[in-house]
């Protein structure tokens, strides 16, 4: 489509590409060419099993001809829209996402560009209904690259740049059962009790801040990048009571757990509980245009009945996103890649277990669905990390090189490895992009006291 030769991409690139989180000199991009399905190739034609679903997002797999085909046939009749006007593929995406939302109960839907100004638009809507100011969100989380969803998020890319960040936020701990802060003398605390522990740490913090200045309690439903956190029964119900007792807005961000991730659309309709609001972004489009959303609650968006909601973006509701988010969740429907996710997620959870079973760096493994974990320790009784919080180490790194040099692609984050495929994934391939980590973990093996 360019006259541009495969070989001059990477030159060409170097000298004018500025890249986002990294350090400009020691960028080393893969050179891809294309994708299909659970595949993507470079420029020298190798092959790469994608076991990240590129950034977590391509949730229905690469190059869907019908999710390709709706985007050209909206861009013919109607590229763009201002914000103000009314679109049929605006009124269809959002009936869509109403309908797939929890209970169906998020029936207003606003557009985004991606999941950061999701999570800023939700927090401006429970400001506005509640008239409070804080939000509570917790430590381990990723809400997004913008100065008020990097306040949101607790992990230390929120530290590298302050001060100057949204004012308002207070942070509390997860519910993290393999490295519980609570229960480092007590591993062996009931489920209910280890809830019940973070419940009340939860409500300690609301008490100590003042109910009437908190307007959301903002969380990831599971965690993501930092690690799979799946919460325990009863958690995401108690935040639920803990917000009606308070009057707080319960926001979830679903931007790497919705969309069938989880083997549900969205991870919280995995123990069935109802956010007044939730953010999405990458499953919604399956990452083929840039989309995010946030959906709320019917009396949420009726706080702003007779007042102006003082925001917007030129690009809300693009037509050309929103062809592709109809198109995207058709497809999910058509192909039951939800359902299919619900299947393949005890698959998965096995294959993590027999990794953990040979190989000693593996320290615990979580998954739910689609979304799995590994993280690796050099001594299993310490739980000492394979690299330190917020760095890497060799292992780590040597790790990734066997990986990528057999073909697959995985995400590595400090000292866990993370397993996000696209969901129509078989069980032949997730077993092939095992036998690799198998070979690569004797990296890490080695670093085990
Ligand atoms: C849970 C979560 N929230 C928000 C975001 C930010 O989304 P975006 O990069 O589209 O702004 C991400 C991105 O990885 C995420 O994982």
């Amino acid at each position: 489509m360019f006259d541009l030769p495969d070989d001059e991409i990477l030159p060409l690139s170097k000298e004018h590409v500025f890249w986002t989180w990294s350090a400009q000199a020691k960028v080393a991009p893969i050179p891809i060419k294309s994708a299909k399905g659970v595949f993507f190739w470079d420029t020298s034609g190798k092959r790469y099993l994608d076991f990240n679903s590129m950034t977590m997002c391509v949730n229905i797999g690469h190059g869907d001809e019908r999710v390709i085909e709706a985007m050209v046939a909206q861009a013919r009749e109607l590229p763009y829209a201002a914000p103000g006007m009314a679109t049929k593929v605006r009124a269809v995406a959002s009936q869509l996402v109403a309908q797939v939302s929890p209970g169906g109960k998020l029936t207003k839907v606003l557009f985004t560009l991606g999941g950061a100004d999701a999570n800023e638009n939700a927090i401006k809507l429970a400001r506005g209904y509640t008239g409070r100011f804080k939000v509570l969100s917790r430590y381990r989380s990723y809400h997004g690259a913008s100065a008020g969803a990097m306040a949101l998020t607790g992990d230390p890319r929120r530290v590298a740049w302050e001060p100057g960040l949204m004012p308002g936020v207070v942070h509390f701990l997860d519910p993290y059962r393999y490295r519980s802060t609570f229960h480092r003398t007590t591993p062996d605390i009931s489920e209910a009790e280890f809830c019940q522990d973070y419940l009340n740490h939860l409500e300690e913090i609301i008490r100590f801040e003042g109910p009437e200045t908190i307007a959301a309690i903002l969380i990831e439903s599971v965690t993501g990048t930092n690690g799979i956190i799946v919460p325990p029964e009863g958690y995401l119900q108690g935040v639920r009571k803990l917000c009606d007792r308070y009057g707080i807005v319960m926001v979830t961000d679903e931007v790497m757990s919705g969309f069938g991730r989880t083997g549900k659309w969205f991870a919280v309709d995995n123990w069935g509980v109802i956010p007044d609001i939730m953010t999405m972004a990458k499953g919604l489009t399956s990452a083929y245009a840039p989309l995010g959303a946030v959906a709320m609650k019917p009396e949420i968006a009726a706080a702003f009945d007779q007042r102006t909601f003082e925001s917007g973006l030129t690009y809300t509701s693009h037509p050309v996103s929103l062809a592709a988010a109809v198109a995207n969740i058709n497809v999910m429907r058509a192909d039951k890649l939800v359902e299919h996710a619900a299947e393949l997620g005890p698959v998965l959870n096995r294959l993590l277990k027999d990794l953990g079973e040979t190989h000693p760096s593996v320290g615990d493994v979580r998954s739910i669905g689609l979304f799995g974990i590994l993280e690796l320790v050099k001594d299993r009784k310490t739980k000492e990390p394979l690299a330190p919080w917020n760095g890497s180490s060799p292992e780590m790194a040597a790790f990734r090189k066997t990986c990528l040099e057999h073909g697959l692609y995985v995400y590595t984050h400090w000292h866990t490895v993370l397993i996000i495929p696209p969901l129509p994934i078989t069980t032949e391939q997730l077993q092939e992009g095992f036998a690799v980590l198998d070979q690569a973990l004797e990296e890490t093996d080695k670093a085990v006291k």
